[in-house]
This record gives structure tokens, sequence and C-alpha cells, in this order.
């Protein structure tokens, strides 16, 4: 953990220019710099950056952010890789924030376990290029496969010898603990024997995001014999296979830049790709695919290509990873090689150009791809037919996007040449079955009805829009825009005139004042971690530094404090920002509204309340009689409040 005061402090010093500038050539424009942005492909300059406001905008791609984001973004970094990379470059000492004694030992056994993995790497890489027996058997074979020698460095290529404690004994010798040696399950301990893990197998290290080693797995060299193909590291505290993505470090910087990442079966699929310049690929490494792994790819990309081995066993099984890449809200295409040829034979005897042309050419969205495959195992049967469309409106139905549902159900129309109706009602049906199931379990788990997440368009009945999100995000707009403009306030809402009470204050006192009163909260996550900013700056007396939101880890969050700068420096009225001292009748409008805002939110929310005491009144009458007084109390509160509001709205 880096402490609060020094990620202040490095995002105050980062000059959003001079950071953006170590890779864009920034030409000055008025109050701003433009360059050709480094997100996307473009020959005419349309990424902005406002040294003034500390942000950087691409009108072309619309990425957005200040400095912390733009490194996250350009280099790949996680949120606290990049702040270290900024305090590396304003000099900005960082002290971790101590530990409790738990979390010392702790954080020094993975640390350790780190360690040992590192040096096994760098012993395996040694015995390949500098043993004798390495150099004969496991050189050679990389090399008759195919592999240049500076792929094999790159993929940091080894050879465990074919001895029993060949590795463990050089490991204990350099004073490594055997305990960490067989967490990492490297070393096998019994009683007080220990043997290698890997013997006489050429090492293909397994990277996590930053380049770490965290396992291996290594392949046998001995052909026909009765071992496994590939012999792979357990679980341990650093490695969690369902995590972790074979050649992801490598291939993070290309996923971005082409927008696309392929996902291939094996470790030789990738290196060989990667030797013939297509790096925006990774593997899931012997586990079937999971929904982490798509999490990760879906932080660099929308849009996955899988490579199906032309030998794939259960391409049925295959489907299920397809399905959940869909349910990810990801896009997928597929490629199934021929039989008896895999990404990594494919690449060896074509050029890179041909790679490249035969993944775009015959590669197909999932569609297509369903449909060619199952159309040649249902032929003319009408009922194998039918199944066949069930399926693939089955996937269809994860797609949380309903105009991409709405696309891929047109697709299915025009290929299977049945009417789009027909397709809208199955697709209903379905949806309306995974709704209930959701509402069941949610219930069960006493949750909320995720109405926004699976209410679809394509059911015929329109949604309420919620009023609730709006007022919330209108009072968040508010903070972001004006929460540092001070405005007086009558604090006697209904005293005569030429009675009224006033107080200074800044919006964001006023609104934070308005709103804990209450004990209001949002409903929406990031609306109440950026309340949460307002509510600490005013109860401490401080207020809330912009940059401090534009450069939040949290995408989402930085995302929408940026469009609302943007609103406020671009198109709004430019009074506030010239003068910072409001008129008369402006400082009425805004704190008017503030108010209005904030009763019209209270009065929704206790409509939402009552809504829910109603329903809980209808299911269990335990409680018949409080509930019964508290709807009662509730709805005093109601009247009062939309007296409130009509006056203010008269006013
Ligand atoms: N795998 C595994 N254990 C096995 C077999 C396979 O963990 N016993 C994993 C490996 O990660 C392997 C991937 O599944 O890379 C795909 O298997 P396969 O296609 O059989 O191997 P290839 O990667 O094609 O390896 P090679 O080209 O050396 O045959
Ligand atoms: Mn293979």
């Amino acid at each position: 953990m880096i402490p609060k005061e020094t990620v202040d402090r490095i995002i105050e010093t980062s000059r959003v220019d001079e950071v953006v500038g170590e890779w864009v050539n920034l030409k000055k424009r008025g109050a701003n710099m433009l360059g050709l942005c480094p997100f996307h492909n473009e020959k005419s300059p349309s990424f902005t950056v406002s040294p003034a406001k500390g942000i950087y905008k691409c009108f072309g791609c619309g990425k957005a952010g200040g400095s912390v984001n733009f490194v996250m973004d350009h280099e790949q970094y996680s949120y606290p890789e990049a702040l270290k990379f900024l305090a590396n470059k304003y000099n900005i000492e960082i002290e971790e924030e101590e530990k409790s004694p738990e979390q010392v030992l702790e954080a020094n056994a993975k640390e350790s376990l780190f360690l040992v993995s590192e040096f096994a790497a760098a012993y395996f890489q040694k015995q390949l290029n500098d043993s004798d027996n390495g150099r004969a058997i496991g050189l050679s074979y990389f090399k008759e496969r195919g592999f240049r020698e500076e792929t094999i460095e790159k993929f940091k290529l080894g050879y465990s010898h074919d001895e029993w404690e060949n590795f463990t004994k050089a490991a204990l010798d350099k004073g490594y603990n055997i305990d960490f040696l067989e967490k990492t399950g490297l070393s096998i301990v019994k009683g007080e024997k220990h043997f290698d893990r890997f013997k006489g197998r050429v090492m293909f290290p397994i990277q996590n995001i930053s380049g770490r080693i965290i396992g291996f797995g290594g392949r046998t060299l001995s052909a026909g014999k009765k071992v496994a193909k590939y012999l792979n590291s357990p679980e341990s505290d650093i490695y969690h296979k369902s995590r972790v993505l074979y050649g992801l470090n490598l291939a993070k910087r290309q996923i971005t830049a082409e927008d696309r990442c392929y996902l291939v079966e094996g470790y030789t699929d990738v290196i060989s790709l990667h030797q013939n310049g297509i790096e925006n690929v990774v593997s899931s490494s012997g586990t079937s695919l999971t929904t982490d792994q798509i999490r990760l790819i879906k932080r660099y990309t929308q849009n996955i290509t899988i490579l199906f081995d032309g030998d794939t066993a259960g391409i049925k099984a295959a489907f299920r990873g397809i399905d959940m890449i869909l349910e990810e809200g990801l896009n997928v295409r597929v490629l199934a090689f021929s039989e008896g040829e895999d990404p990594d034979s494919f690449a060896k005897s074509h050029s890179t150009a041909e790679i490249i042309a035969f993944l775009t050419d015959k590669s197909f969205d999932f569609i297509r791809f369903k449909t060619n495959l199952l159309l040649k195992e249902t032929g003319g049967d009408p009922i194998k037919r039918a199944g066949l469309i069930k399926e693939i409106v089955e996937s269809i139905a994860l797609i949380p996007d309903p105009i991409a549902r709405s696309v891929y159900l047109q697709e299915c129309s025009n290929l299977m040449n049945i009417g789009e109706e027909a397709l809208l009602n199955e697709l209903n049906k379905v949806r309306r079955a995974k709704l209930t199931k959701k509402a069941q379990q949610n219930e069960r788990e006493g949750s909320r009805f995720p109405i926004d997440q699976i209410a679809s368009p394509t059911i015929k009945k329109a949604e309420p829009v919620n009023s609730l999100a709006i007022q919330e995000k209108d009072i968040i707009r508010t903070l972001i825009k004006y929460g540092n403009t001070e405005v007086s306030i009558q604090t006697n809402k209904e005293a005569a005139k030429g009675e009224e009470e006033y107080i200074e204050a800044t919006v964001a006192e006023y609104l934070v004042f308005e709103i804990e009163k209450d004990g209001l909260d949002f409903n929406n996550l990031v609306f109440n971690t950026i309340y949460a900013f307002f509510k600490i700056a005013a109860e401490n007396d401080t207020t809330v530094t912009e940059s401090h939101l534009v450069s939040h880890q949290d995408q989402e969050i930085s995302s929408f404090v940026i469009e609302c700068l943007l609103e406020k420096y671009i198109l709004s009225l430019n009074w506030e920002e010239k003068h910072k001292i409001l008129t008369v009748t402006e400082d009425q409008i805004l704190s008017t509204k503030i108010h209005k805002g904030i009763c019209s939110w209270r009065l929704n929310k206790v409509i939402e309340i009552i809504e829910k005491k109603q329903n809980s009144l209808k299911s269990n009458m335990n409680d018949y009689e409080s509930t019964l007084n508290e709807l009662i109390k509730l709805n005093e509160a109601k009247k009062r409040l939309a007296g409130e509001l009509g006056r203010i709205i008269l006013r």
C-alpha cells in the first residue's frame, strides 16, 4: 500500500503534458496541446492535452484521463504500478505503509515463493543453454521445432535434467528454503528426502501480468512413453491457474494496439505466433477457460478470437467457452484449424502475411461458427434443426447488450432462414426464464432485484425510467462541477419576505450536510465513491482536488468525472470559471437548483422505501403492524417533501 499522502503528492506533481509528452509529440495550440493519439491510428491529430485542467482527451477515439490514467493505459500498468512509475519520474520517495507482523510474514512468504520461482527459471534456462545435456537434448529439441534463439530467450525457456534431485540440490545449496520449494511444487518432499518435480523436460515458465515467474509447464521429450505430455506446477499462493493467461505479460501491449486478443490452446501456439510477429495471443494452458481469465482479457480489449486445434476433442466443450465470453459482454470470433493442424504448426509453414490473412478470413462470428458446425450434424432433420436454433438463441440470450443481441438475432434469422419474430419469441422465453431464475436466486440471497441488468428491451413491456438514478447522477454532477463554488443558502426557507437568513457555504458543504442529515445513500457504486471524496473533504474543511478524481484508478469513475469536467469547461457558461464570483441571480439559480435536487431525490428515496415495505407486507404478514406504522410515517414524509418541492418549483 502506498500511503494516501504520497499518492496525492504523486498526482499533484505529475504534469499531464510532461507525462504524455514522454510518448506523444505535443504541439501548443492556444491553451491546449495537440498530438497524434497513441491509442488509435490517426493521420491528423485529435489528441488534446490541457495542462491547466490536468487532463487529456482524444476526440477521435474518446480515450480520456489524467496523468495516472495515461500511464496505466499506455504502459498497461496497474494503478500502483503507474503511481510507482510516476514517483520514480518525479523523484518522489514511496514509503510503503507499515504492515502488521502477520502481513509482513505473509508478504515475505509470498515474496519467497516468487524468489524461488525466479531462481528456478534462471536455473532451467542456464541448464538449457550451458549444460551438455541441456544443449544436446533440450536446446536441440527447441531448435528442431523451429524456435529461434531470441524466441527461446524471450519466453525464458529452459531444461530440467533427467535426475532425481538436480534442481532441488542446487536450490538448497544457494540457501533457498525447502518449505518454499515445496510450496511452489518445484520440489517434492517425502520425509527426509526430496525430489525434483520436473525431470527431463523442457520448461515453459508461466509469468503473471507484470512478468514475475509464478509457475512452470514442463513438456516431456520422450514421445510415446506413458507419461503426461505436459506436467504443470500445482496451485500455490502465487499461482492460481484460473486467473492466469500464459503470454499475457508479453501480449498486453499488442492486444490494446490491435484491439483483439487471440486465444489459443497451448504454450507452443503462443510462442510460434509470437515468433511470426503476432503478439496479441494468450493461452489458458491446460485449464478450460474461466470467467476470471476472460475478465483479464477484457481489461485490454472487447474482442476475442478463439483458435481451436484441428483435433479438439470436445468442440461442444468449446461452446461453453464461447458462451462465457458472450456473457461477459465481449465479442467473440472463432476459427477451427483443419484436422491435425494447430496454430503452432500453421505458423511454421506460413508467412506472417499469410497467417494474418488466414486469421481474418477464416474466423467466423460465433453464430456462423455454431451454425456451420451444427448444420453438418443436423443435415435435413427438422427436429434437430429446431434444436440447433434453440441452442443458438440460448447463446444470444446471454449477451448483456440489447443492441448486440438484436444484431445477432437478425443474423441468425438470415442464416437459418427463419423469421425474426419467431426467434424473438424464443429469445424472450429464454430470457424470461433466466430472469425468473435470477430473481429467485436473489430473493434467496436477499439482494435487490437486478432489473436494470436483465431487463430486455426486446421484451415488449417498457421499463420505467429509473428517475432515482438520474437524480443521483445530477447531484454528483453538481458536486463535480460546482462543488467548490460559494453559494449563500437561505436557512429559514419558510420565512416571510425581508426575514430571510442566509449562510455562506460551498456547494459541496451544503450538499454533504443535507445528504448526511438524512443518512442518504447512493444506489450507484461509482456515485457513492465520488461522493465519499466530497464528504471527507467537507468534514476536514478542505476541498476536493479535481486531479484526484480524474486520476482515480477506477476507469468508470475517472471517465464520469472527465465527462462532467469537459462539460463544465467546454460547454458551460464561463462565468463561474472566469470570475469565481457569481452574480446574485446565478447564485440563486444554483442554490435553488441544489435544494430542488436534494428534495426530489429524498422524495424518490422515500417512495422507493414505501414500495419495498408494501411488497414485504404482501409476502410477510409477521410484522404487519409495525410495518404498517412505518408506512404511515413514510407517507407523511412523502407528503411533506412533495409539498416542499412544490413550493420550490413555484418560486
Ligand atoms: N496440457 C497440459 N497437460 C497435458 C496436455 C496438455 O497441461 N497432459 C496443456 C498444455 O498447456 C498445452 C495445452 O494443454 O500447451 C495444449 O495441449 P496440446 O495441444 O496437446 O499441446 P501443444 O501445446 O500443442 O504442445 P506440442 O505442440 O508440444 O504438442
Ligand atoms: Mn496443440
